[in-house]
């Protein structure tokens, strides 16, 4: 039977965020009980850091985990952070896209003001139950709500409200119940907290899991160097978006525009700009046409633009990987590189590679980390997982065949990358889009690191054989000895002992030769 177009549009209507998200939660990550679980955790406590950083405090952050009734959990998360004022606590637990990291460029784990609303948003779907936080500034109130997110407004639904008086301490609290399953496996909480202590080391975090209490002490006391905010690069920028600029900006006049919103514009250039785009720089920005835009852009493009501020950026730095490897993995080796700042698409991003080698690594694993969070999942669509695959380890005497998750070569690639904007490829945050810049960054630093290793490799490899030969050699003397003994007539284990002290000696007699050799040769 055939419709008619006002019998069809009867059927038009608004989605609102809560609910297009509430039928497709895998596209946050929410697609099955086990990864539920290390996603609530992974939001709170990313928040968590955040947070701590934001103002400086060294985060304590605590995580529980009971499970209440068959694959229902209890997931309590605590940070030690600045916490949250009462009048922001609803919205953002409540709404979908609500939050302070999406409209500027600095470098934090969060962005979307997606992640911990989502969490709350799967738990009610999944039990039907609020989620419970406690906040407080340090001032001596806690403020304490039960809500639940109204679907249909995307709105927080409060169901109690109410201040405390828990003594002096400040940070947040949230406690979630919602379906979920624990395991221990390399995708799981207990894995992302592991990595998350490698990436911070300056985190000290506890965690009670289904199966007993598992602490992360600090390896450092010091934060990182904190992030700055900067502002858009006009090469970075697309057409649609700055029309929207253009008509948002406070800027009086054209000029002022570009001078002021993006970085690195001065009046030459921004004046340059308009005049070969035979736009009048003085007009207001919201005067500006649409023709008027496409000039602007094609223009720009071809503008030689000084490059985005890149001391911006807050990488963890040679001496803190180094560190939280060592901390948590206890290797035999470690070594680790940060590249200089790069650009793409006009964002800065750093890359920075750590390898740890032997000790108590039993394989060849990937750590991959963006602005310190560890990514579990979509190894396979990762540029990172790309520039490890590709880079040619045989070359350095690592590797065979790149054999990731395999038993064999105990190596951890440790790789991050950092920017005040990531391109990840879903909402989800899991794998890093693959620019070109972005996988030569990352080749240049795996290769730096890889050469380093082999150095240390082949000493060892020297030291090892050395030591081999020189067990060949006293094997041989016990047959020796016991000949030269029955010859001379002196007792065996005198005469082997004698025998092996002629050998060491001739080994480091050997060196010390060498040695007088070179002290000989630089003094004269
Ligand atoms: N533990 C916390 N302490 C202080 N502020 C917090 C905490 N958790 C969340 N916030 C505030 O709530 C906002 C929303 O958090 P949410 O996780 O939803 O989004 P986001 O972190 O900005 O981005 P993303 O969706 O990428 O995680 C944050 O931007 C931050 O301002
Ligand atoms: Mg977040």
């Amino acid at each position: 039977m055939e419709r008619t177009a006002e019998e069809l549009a009867r059927e038009q209507r608004e989605i609102s965020i809560s609910e297009f998200f509430e039928k497709n939660r895998h596209l946050l990550g929410y697609d099955n009980k086990i990864k539920a679980l290390l996603m609530i955790v992974k939001e709170a406590v990313d928040n968590s850091l955040d947070a701590c950083e934001e103002a400086r405090i060294l985060p304590e952050i605590y995580v529980k985990l009971e499970e209440v009734s068959p694959d229902v959990y209890r997931i309590q998360i605590r940070d030690n952070g600045p916490g949250i004022v009462k009048k922001h606590i609803p919205r953002i637990f409540g709404t979908l896209l609500y939050g302070s990291k999406f409209h500027r460029l600095r470098q934090s784990r969060g962005a979307q003001g997606l992640g911990i609303s989502c969490a709350v948003l799967y738990s009610q779907l999944t039990t039907g139950e609020p989620v419970e936080i406690l906040s407080s500034t340090g001032d001596g109130t806690t403020h304490r709500y039960k809500l639940k997110i109204d679907i249909k407004r995307n709105q927080p639904q409060i169901l109690e409200e109410e201040s405390l008086d828990l003594g002096q301490w400040h940070g947040v609290q949230i406690t979630f119940l919602a379906e979920g399953k624990y395991k221990e496996h390399k995708q799981s909480v207990l894995e992302y907290l592991k990595e998350t202590a490698i990436a911070n080391p300056y985190a000290h975090i506890i965690f009670d899991s289904p199966t007993g209490r598992v602490e992360f002490p600090r390896g450092s006391e010091e934060l990182p160097r904190e992030p700055k905010a900067i502002k858009p690069h006009l090469h970075g920028v697309e057409l649609g978006v700055l029309e929207r600029m253009l008509m948002t900006t406070k800027a009086r006049t054209l000029l002022s525009f570009f001078t002021t919103e993006f970085s690195r514009v001065g009046a030459t250039t921004a004046k340059q700009i308009c005049e070969k785009a035979g736009v009048d720089p003085r007009i207001s920005p919201k005067r500006v046409e649409d023709e008027q835009v496409k000039k602007l852009m094609a223009v720009i493009k071809e503008t030689k633009l000084i490059a985005p501020p890149t001391d911006v950026l807050s990488p963890l730095g040679a001496q803190l990987i180094e560190e939280g490897l060592r901390k948590e993995l206890s290797p035999e080796f470690v070594v680790a590189v940060t590249r200089p700042p790069a650009v793409y698409r006009g964002f800065p991003f750093q890359v920075e590679v750590g390898l740890a080698y032997g000790g108590e690594i039993q394989e060849t694993r990937l750590y991959r980390f963006a602005n310190r969070v560890p990514l579990l999942y979509k190894q396979g669509d990762c540029a990172i997982t790309k520039a490890v695959e590709t880079l040619d380890w045989r070359r350095y005497g690592i590797l065979g065949d790149m054999q990731l998750g395999k038993p064999g070569v105990p190596l951890a690639i440790f790789a991050h990358i950092c920017s005040v904007w990531v391109p990840f490829t879903s909402e989800s945050k899991e794998a890093v889009a693959s620019y070109p810049v972005i996988l030569k960054e990352l080749k240049l630093a795996l290769q730096e690191a890889a050469r380093k290793l082999s150095i240390w490799l082949s000493g060892k490899r020297r030291a090892e054989y050395q030591a081999q030969r020189l067990k060949t050699f006293e094997k041989y003397a016990e047959e020796t000895a016991k000949a030269i003994a029955e010859l001379v007539g002196e007792p065996e284990e005198r005469v082997k002992e004698l025998l092996v002290n002629i050998i060491r000696r001739g080994k480091n007699g050997g060196e010390t030769e060498r040695e007088a050799e070179a002290a000989g040769a630089s003094g004269a």
